[in-house]
């Protein structure tokens, strides 16, 4: 390649034949493969060119690059480049390394004033050759693009005939500052020093760093994925948190060979340590890609449905939220422990379909300032993504300001508002056929059921969840059964829209206990009766074979 090849625009841009592939939908969350699928010819191509094609960037438009530094990263970054580079794209931003986390890559959208943004990423997934990959696409808002964005993508991605890519060298990603290649300026950015700007202007770091010099300990596991370097910046060096306190901090390509998952089950070193006797005070984990948040008091596990609402309960005392909420949203299948907060605070409360798109436009209507899902998920209006090491530092801050155990902190929240006992069931690797089967047959079952009395509950309604947006009129359907008792008691049924692997189906599991002597049981005690009548009207067993869940959480 001669040294000057940079000089004259698109000189070595090649328009290159692809075939339709008949995959490229994306799910709840971008499109996600295995490795290997994307490793084939003109996979990822295929894909990224659908995505310059439907979102017709203008000629100065500014595109974010980032990932969690999984596996096949390497590959796909400078692909995306040249390609981006052939499609006449101004200028990328890229993280170090190629590295940004999804709250980060958000920000980074929204500081910058980009027009899009493509993260590299399969979320909690496991990584490595054998593992997954994904592709999300962000729009200017710096949220996820909206399901009519993904389809028109999709349809293109089935009939696209060519894609273009520059014939050039690699770009340098590991040193801060510009290149070019070919007319498009490559921005090499710091991953970290955005996002940790943010987060000072949101929270009281005065009174963390106070919290630590009393001696309260963290515990954060980074499960050896993207947020490593941030929680290492702002939690260590920033708030003074002893060195230590992040594990597992350095991001691997395969995650050291455990999915990213932060749950009670993958995120078992930190759980033995906030088990163990000499517990620090709080503990919390990240997963693959930095959005997904677990929080943990010693010996003590917060729900993400009650973390939400204490965040909601709570956010004043944080100076970025000290004006008070403007209203809040949770998925359909989170728990309606933050309903009740809502209500107390007088503000509306959103009920939405599975997925972080749906809190878009809510956000950007700024009818919310916060919101969340089950799965892990908090998020604000400060990014348009949901975000991991935000709700750590939320909750530090609640703590400093309240200057009571969490677990104290957790029970006071329920005498005042109730409990919501509530827990996720999943089935995963099933078969799509009898998952899709099961779901049929439950539909027309679950319709039978409203007036019936089951395991000491009145039936109240049921239904298949639909939402109209209340801000754009789109209607998304078919997003969960539901089962809801007169007691305020629900269940839950969904198929997992996420999976690279057979079927999931998640079943949700909810009942509200106002009473503070009943409050202490166990979750799956206090729910035992629920779970026998979901496993029972969905006859779970005799369609895929399972007697118990594969995860439960
Ligand atoms: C799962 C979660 C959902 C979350 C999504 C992306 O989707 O249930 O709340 O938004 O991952 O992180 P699902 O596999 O259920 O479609
Ligand atoms: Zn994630």
């Amino acid at each position: 390649m001669p040294s000057d090849f940079t000089a004259k625009a698109d000189m070595n841009a090649l328009t290159i034949a692809t075939r339709p592939f008949p995959d490229q939908r994306p799910g709840t969350s971008g499109l996600r493969k295995k490795v290997a699928v994307f490793r084939q010819p003109h996979y990822l191509e295929n894909f990224i060119q659908s995505v310059f094609d439907t979102l017709a960037l203008p000629p100065d438009g500014t595109l974010v690059l980032g990932g969690d530094g999984r596996y096949y990263n390497q590959e796909a970054l400078p692909v995306i480049l040249k390609m981006a580079a052939a499609n006449g794209i101004g200028r990328a931003l890229v993280g170090r390394d190629g590295i940004l986390s999804t709250p980060a890559a958000s920000c980074v959208i929204r500081q910058y004033g980009a027009h899009a943004g493509i993260i590299l990423s399969a979320s909690h997934n496991p990584g490595g050759p054998q593992g997954d990959f994904g592709v999300k696409v962000n729009g200017a808002n710096g949220g996820p693009a909206p399901a009519m964005l993904t389809e028109a993508i999709y349809a293109r991605s089935r009939a696209l005939p060519t894609y273009r890519i520059l014939d050039a060298p690699d770009v340098a990603l590991d040193k801060l500052g510009p290149s070019t290649l070919d007319g498009m300026t490559v921005e090499v950015i710091d991953p970290v020093a955005d996002y940790a700007q943010l987060m000072e202007s949101l929270f009281d770091f005065e009174a963390l760093r106070a919290l630590f010099r009393s001696g309260f300990r963290l515990c954060f596991d980074a499960m050896h994925a993207v947020t490593g370097p941030y929680a290492e910046e702002i939690l260590e060096r920033r708030l003074g948190a002893p060195a230590g306190s992040v594990i597992r901090g350095e991001p691997r390509p395969d995650f050291g060979g455990a999915p990213p998952d932060p749950n009670l089950v993958h995120a078992h070193e930190l759980v033995r340590i906030m088990r163990a006797p000499d517990a620090p005070d709080f503990g919390a984990a990240c997963d693959g890609d930095g959005d997904r948040n677990m929080i943990l008091g010693r010996n003590f596990f917060v729900t993400p449905s009650d973390s939400l609402a204490l965040l909601a309960a709570n956010a004043t005392v944080a100076p970025g939220y000290a004006a008070g909420l403007k209203g809040v949203a949770r998925s359909m299948p989170t728990s309606r422990a933050v309903d009740r907060v809502a209500q107390a605070l007088g503000i509306p409360c959103y009920e939405t379909p599975t997925g972080w798109k749906f809190f878009g436009n809510l956000l950007d209507a700024d009818k919310i300032t916060l919101c969340g899902e089950e799965s892990f998920g908090t998020g604000s209006n400060h990014a348009r993504e949901k975000d991991g090491l935000w709700a750590v530092l939320f909750w530090l801050n609640i703590l400093a300001a309240r200057r009571q155990p969490m677990e104290a902190l957790v029970r006071a929240h329920w005498r005042t508002y109730g409990r919501h006992f509530y827990t996720r069931h999943d089935y995963e690797g099933l078969d799509p056929v009898a998952a899709r089967c099961l779901m049929k047959q439950l539909r027309e079952r679950l319709g039978r059921l409203p007036g019936q009395a089951i395991d000491n509950r009145r039936v109240r309604a049921s239904d298949d969840f639909q939402y109209t947006d209340p801000v754009d009129g789109s209607v998304a359907s078919g997003q969960g059964l539901r089962l809801l008792f007169e007691d305020g008691a629900r269940i839950v049924f969904r198929l997992s829209g996420t999976g690279t692997a057979g079927a999931t189906l998640r079943l949700y599991l909810e009942a509200f206990e106002p009473d503070p002597a009943r409050q202490g049981q166990d979750t799956q005690q206090a729910l035992a009766g629920l779970i026998g009548v979901a496993q029972e009207v969905s006859q779970l067993r005799q369609r895929t074979g399972r007697a118990a869940p594969s995860v439960v959480t």
